[in-house]
């Protein structure tokens, strides 16, 4: 194998790395390393308005009060601002920022302009652009912005107490991917503008805050009945993996270097489910090397969080749905876990190459899964992922620009199917592995991530990178692995390493034998399978089933008590997509209880699809539970059920 070089890719240019002088509890000087901006064709974003090859955002310093009252976050943020020779002004992202005033390292005022949205599109919010001062650069200036965030800023979530568990206090949380966190730092914010960060955050007691860095420490006792908490990240990540959440939680010990917060309600399920998070560390060192965050915590939050999780550095972010009792849902830690090498040491720089965040993700999963819980219950995993890229590709057609794994011009990276990114990557680097064998494919990943580290990439690089180092000129290899269909092409390539069909062989004779015959898996049976198994027995059930079969189903296996929600949410579905009545107080129950966008959109949708039956129940549920949901929920359930601003969900007849 040769040698590692980043960025030595043709084609690709990267602006000089330039070092930076450094703030107070920051890296001295020289340990700073400012990450280069890509200026390759496929690394821009077209969804920030910073111009970082002018003026870029190199460390960022908050210091904000949590106004739970009002629903904002107020305070300063400082950024280190690296200007090139003669820039004159640098461009910052917001949406709905509240801007007091701009000033320099100095309290000179800097003046400054908010610019209009993009028509085209309103997601992407508004430019501040700043006038520097005097300096010609290349050189450091500081900005210090004095705001707030709007109350619907739409990367925090204010609850109520009663959306917690505890019932007495409020909580908060942000969630920045994919570009969200401009709605409460004034930031570049853009995958592949790579930002060291501090803050000191206020909030009033009991309420702890926690933090995407380090901990400086116990909080600091205010006068008036508030605590500051103070963070550091000196990796430089990009801005969209700064987070923050504050309640009532409390911390509990994993191991030595993980742990998990949570609402004392939840803490002991939660560290109960969590307990193999070292074993999963080790395993992800063990196959791609360093684990380069210090600490990993994670946090339960409560179950209006939108996603299953998300990888913010030190601190990953939880649903409670993801409790079952028995750990069968952990690959969801081992995902986020992943993320330390792929997405967050190694990240894309544009939302476009998705796959090289989630789809090198899910194939870390998957390999740690194997490490950690063995070959059977991977394969299973993989199968199921596998199952679900065929569904998405019979559904979209083969030729369907939504199945390409970089997501193509004229279509938005935020409409791509998650299959193509999450599932498709899987396939691929399975396909990889296999072709080049197992030994080789691990050493170049682990030489990919360890000499990119904290730096952006794009589809291009990594590309590069494997043929350089892997292909190394063999023409038959090349041909062989048909790298360019699998990352530019839509569809599944005809190389693709599938899943073994033993991994299943047992369930799939019994979705046969039921299909043929309505025959019932026994209730031993059942309960013998692995989680992945009955999933699969559930997603591979015919579409239409009648009252008698579905109660034939749930007296058999007891669906409607799982203590697992993957099952749950399986059973509602087919049930609602068959109008069964008697399972509608129950999907009224968990469509009240999780907010879960992956377990809450298709639910809504499976009722929505079966016409005036199931709208109407719709409709009666979504008007107690919208409020509830986060907003990246509610934008998804309002327009599958049309749901217009000011009216009342659509109503039927
Ligand atoms: N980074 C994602 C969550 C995300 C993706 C947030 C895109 C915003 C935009 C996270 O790592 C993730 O993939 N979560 C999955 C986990 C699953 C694949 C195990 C989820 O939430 O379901
Ligand atoms: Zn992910």
């Amino acid at each position: 194998m040769r040698l590692f070089i980043p960025f030595r890719h043709a084609g690709l240019m990267a602006l000089p790395l330039l070092a930076a002088s450094c703030t107070a509890d920051q890296l001295p000087e020289e340990e700073r390393v400012i990450a280069p901006i890509l200026t390759s064709a496929q690394a821009i974003d077209e969804f920030t308005y910073a111009r970082p090859a002018e003026a870029r955002v190199t460390h960022v310093a908050l210091d904000l009060d949590l106004d739970f009252e009002a629903r904002r976050v107020e305070g300063t943020a400082t950024l280190d601002v690296q200007a090139a020779q003669g820039a004159r002004e640098v461009v910052l992202d917001s949406n709905g920022l509240v801007i007091g005033g701009v000033t320099d390292g100095q309290g000179n005022d800097l003046q400054f302009t908010i610019g209009a949205a993009d028509p085209g599109n309103a997601e992407k919010g508004e430019p501040i652009t700043i006038q520097l001062g005097q300096s010609t650069g290349p050189d450091l200036q500081q900005v210090v912005i004095a705001y707030a965030s709007a109350p619907e800023a739409e990367a925090l979530q204010w609850l109520d107490p009663e959306q917690t568990a505890g019932g007495r206090y409020p909580f908060v949380f942000s969630q920045g991917q994919a570009i969200l966190n401009r709605s409460w730092i004034p930031t570049q914010d853009s995958p592949g503008i790579r930002q060291t960060w501090e803050a000191r955050i206020t909030a009033p007691e009991p309420l702890t805050v926690v933090m995407s860095g380090i901990s400086r420490g116990d909080p600091e006792e205010l006068e008036n009945g508030r605590r500051a908490f103070e963070f550091t990240m000196d990796n430089s990540v990009p801005p969209y993996l700064i987070a923050l959440a504050a309640g009532n939680i409390e911390f509990a010990e994993v191991g030595a270097r993980s742990g998990v917060w949570a609402e004392p309600e939840m803490l002991a399920a939660a560290a109960e489910e969590v307990g193999d998070t070292e074993e999963l560390i080790d395993a992800g060192i063990g196959l791609f090397g360093e684990y380069r965050w210090g600490r990993y915590d994670m946090i339960v939050l409560p179950p209006s969080f939108p996603y299953g999780g998300m990888e913010n550095p030190t601190l990953t972010f939880l649903t409670p749905t993801f409790i079952a009792g028995d750990r069968s849902n952990n690959g969801l830690v081992a995902h986020e876990l992943a993320h330390s090498w792929s997405g967050n040491l190694v990240t894309y720089s544009s939302w476009r190459d998705g796959w090289l965040n989630e789809g090198v993700t899910s194939y870390i999963e998957n390999r740690i899964v194997e490490q950690v819980y063995g070959e059977d219950r991977a394969e299973q995993e993989y199968a199921l992922s596998f199952a679900s890229l065929e569904d998405m590709v019979e559904t979209n057609g083969a030729d369907s620009p939504l199945t390409a794994m970089r997501t193509p011009d004229g279509t938005s990276p935020f409409d791509t199917a998650g299959e193509a990114i999450y599932d498709k990557g899987t396939a691929f680097l399975k396909t990889v592995e296999a072709t080049v064998g197992r030994e080789a494919f691990d050493e170049w990943l682990t030489n990919w991530f360890d000499s990119h580290a904290f730096q952006p990439a794009t589809s291009e690089m990594f590309l590069a990178s494997l043929r350089e180092d892997l292909v190394a000129g063999d023409a038959e290899l090349e041909e062989r692995l048909m790298l360019d269909e699998w990352v530019y092409g839509t569809g599944i390539p005809d190389n693709v390493v599938r899943p073994d069909a033993a991994a299943f062989a047992e369930v799939d004779a019994a979705v046969t034998a039921y299909a043929a015959s309505k025959a019932l898996p026994q209730a031993t049976t059942w309960r013998g399978w692995t989680a992945a198994e009955q999933r699969r027995f559930l997603a591979e059930l015919p579409e239409r089933l009648s009252a008698d079969d579905l109660a034939a189903l749930d007296r058999a296996l007891s669906l409607s008590r799982s203590g697992n929600n993957e099952i749950l949410f399986l059973w509602l579905e087919a049930a609602l997509r068959n109008e069964y009545e008697p399972a509608v107080p129950q999907a009224r129950e968990f469509l009240a209880r999780v907010g879960r966008n992956k377990f809450v959109a298709p639910l809504f949708q499976a009722l929505w699809d079966t016409g005036e039956w199931g709208q109407r129940i719709a409709t009666g549920i979504y008007d107690d539970t919208r409020a509830g949901y986060h907003s990246m929920t509610r934008g998804n359930v309002d327009g599958i059920v049309g749901y217009e601003a000011g009216g009342e969900a659509a109503s039927v007849n």
